[in-house]
């Protein structure tokens, strides 16, 4: 749509004076329904600096508007400019981009030299990894493929709580009721365990905390014992972590953690200090953001230990140093709003005009409502349970439903994690979302399976065109591109061509959402065309013309399932 926004922005610009091509091309709109044209131009924004009614404005467009051979028809109503593109040449423009850039259609070179940086997934070691990570581990890497897929180099950063106080109670933990091979075999729920035993062992014996609080300082202090059961936490959670990122199929750049700072930890204090931001405050150490309304930002506690904001100063210091980057963001649910706000502003108060670049990409909470778990632990889900049951549910489907497929365990793990992952971005990121497994593997809804299966059910017409004799579907250069004129193939054709622009706006809004709705959007029309189209008909041209657009739409969906992470199995 960019191009033809771009020549009937030119054609009004020379068909009327005093009006600039650029500033039209952004009053440019698609009509909600096709009755009111393929693009529109609400003439009320030009009424003033014109000097005449909307509705005049329109009409005098409609009656002066150079011939084009991409426009067919204009109308002025209601002090609207409607623009009917030319059908014919419509589908012939969009299926030729599609076939040209193949799967590049909609990327671009956009943040070519531009550094992104993205801190995501970053759940606690010995904590379970549990489904506010794992949104933040959906949406950042979609974050990082859309990015990419827009010229930019980015930096996926697994920013591991792998450092502070729990680590001590944890050690005091094991060393009174641990056991090595327990651990090793239970993995971070037998950390869960005796962490959580800490506690309830610790309310009638509070010397424990002194103890824990010892062990802690010890392994500050770089002791060897300590430094060697916390590296063992770390990997025994890590086991955990990456069967998850093994089925997610996300992978980081970096996984520098917090523990990653401890040495950088000083000169941040330093800094603050000598610019006069520190303030002590009973022995704790902080910066005050009274006058940004905001609670202060701790930087030092009474015992001198570092905190969470600590870290994250000396984190995007460090990234700043490192990457360069043009924007750093942060995927995280929205409790933590007022921490990124607060040591924003400190980054801020500290003369960095880079501090407009970090950003704090929110989310909202995932409500798991009616969902039963083999494994819970209090109020927490173990995520590769969940991931786990949605592919043995989709195993289930699909052994109901299509049993003499190929490859059954495969197929089931795409389509049950593409579920989650999709219902994970299937709403604007800061709504808060539910989790059923009705509507998160509804084959028919708006979900992850129904656009895989669209996906599948495309291919295999392709696949029985060819097995008919007819070779790969037919180049645009060999079809009658008028035989796409009908509705629902427009549809579709309209649906292909917004791709690139629906890319481009969730880059802009950093809301991958924009994608995955857009590939609802495909879908149905596809399935619509799919449904009222025939494609293997006798007639060799109306099938080939029918055949070019399902390639097309193939190559397009397929694109951006992978923009937000999904696979696209060829058979269900
Ligand atoms: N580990 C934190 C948590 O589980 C998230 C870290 C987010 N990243 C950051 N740089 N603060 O809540």
């Amino acid at each position: 749509m960019r191009e033809y926004k771009q020549t009937v922005a030119a054609l009004v610009a020379s068909a009327m004076e005093g009006l600039d091509a650029a500033a039209i091309e952004s009053m440019l709109e698609v009509p909600p329904n096709a009755e009111m044209g393929d693009l529109s131009l609400p003439c009320f924004k030009l009424s003033k600096a014109l000097r005449q009614s909307p509705q005049q404005i329109a009409e005098r467009l409609a009656s002066s508007l150079p011939q084009h051979p991409s426009i067919a028809e204009t109308k002025a109503v209601s002090g609207y400019f409607n623009v009917f593109l030319d059908k014919r040449s419509f589908a012939a423009d969009v299926l030729r981009a599609v076939e040209r850039d193949g799967e590049r259609f909609g990327a671009s070179e956009l943040g070519k030299g531009k550094t992104i940086v993205i801190d995501f997934s970053s759940p606690n070691i010995a904590k379970p990894f549990h489904v506010g990570h794992l949104r933040s581990t959906v949406i950042g890497n979609a974050l990082y493929r859309i990015h990419r897929f827009l010229g930019f180099d980015c930096v996926g950063i697994n920013h591991l709580g792998d450092w502070g106080t729990q680590f001590g109670k944890l050690i005091t933990a094991y060393k009174l009721w641990g056991d090595e091979r327990q651990v090793e075999e239970g993995e971070i729920e037998e950390l869960m365990r005796l962490y959580v035993k800490f506690h309830d062992e610790a309310e009638a014996r509070p010397e424990l905390e002194d103890d824990a609080r010892a062990w802690f300082v010890k392994l500050e202090q770089g002791d060897e014992e300590s430094l060697r059961l916390w590296r063992w936490f770390k990997e025994i959670s890590y086991k955990e972590f990456n069967r998850i990122y093994g089925l997610l199929g996300v992978t980081f750049d970096s996984d520098a953690g917090e523990s990653f700072y401890n040495d950088k930890m000083g000169a941040v204090v330093d800094e603050l200090k000598e610019k006069g931001l520190l303030e002590e405050d009973q022995g704790a150490y902080l910066v005050r953001l009274d006058e940004y309304n905001m609670a202060p930002a701790l930087i030092l506690k009474k015992d001198g230990g570092t905190l969470y904001h600590t870290r994250d100063i000396a984190a995007a210091l460090y990234r700043k140093k490192t990457y360069d980057f043009d924007k750093a963001i942060y995927v995280t649910d929205y409790a933590q709003n007022l921490h990124f706000a607060q040591w924003f502003k400190v980054i801020e108060l500290m003369g960095y005009d880079w501090a407009k670049r970090l950003v704090h990409v929110a989310f909202g909470r995932v409500s798991l409502e009616g969902v039963r778990f083999a494994t819970r632990k209090g109020n927490v889900v173990l995520l590769e349970d969940l991931l786990r049951q949605s592919i043995d549910k989709t195993r289930e489907i699909i052994d109901s439903k299509n049993p003499s497929l190929e490859n059954k365990d495969e197929v089931a793990l795409q389509v049950g994690v593409g579920a989650v992952i999709f219902n994970d971005l299937s709403n604007n990121r800061i709504k808060d979302i539910s989790f059923s497994w009705k509507d998160v593997l509804n084959f028919e809804g708006e979900s992850g399976p129904y656009v895989q299966y669209t996906y599948a059910r495309a291919r295999s017409v392709l696949r029985k065109a060819e097995a008919a004799g007819g070779g790969p579907a037919p180049s645009v250069a060999e079809i009658d591109a008028a035989l796409l004129a009908n509705a629902e193939a427009q549809q579709v054709l309209k649906e292909l061509a917004a791709f690139p622009d629906k890319v481009m706006q969730a880059m802009e809004k950093l809301e991958p959402s924009v994608v995955s709705r857009h590939l609802i959007d495909i879908a149905q029309s596809f399935n619509r065309f799919y449904h009222e189209c025939p494609i293997l008909v006798d007639d060799p041209g109306l099938r080939a013309a029918r055949l070019a657009l399902v390639r097309s739409m193939c190559t397009v969906l397929r694109t951006g399932m992978s923009l937000i992470g999904m696979q696209s199995p060829e058979r269900i």
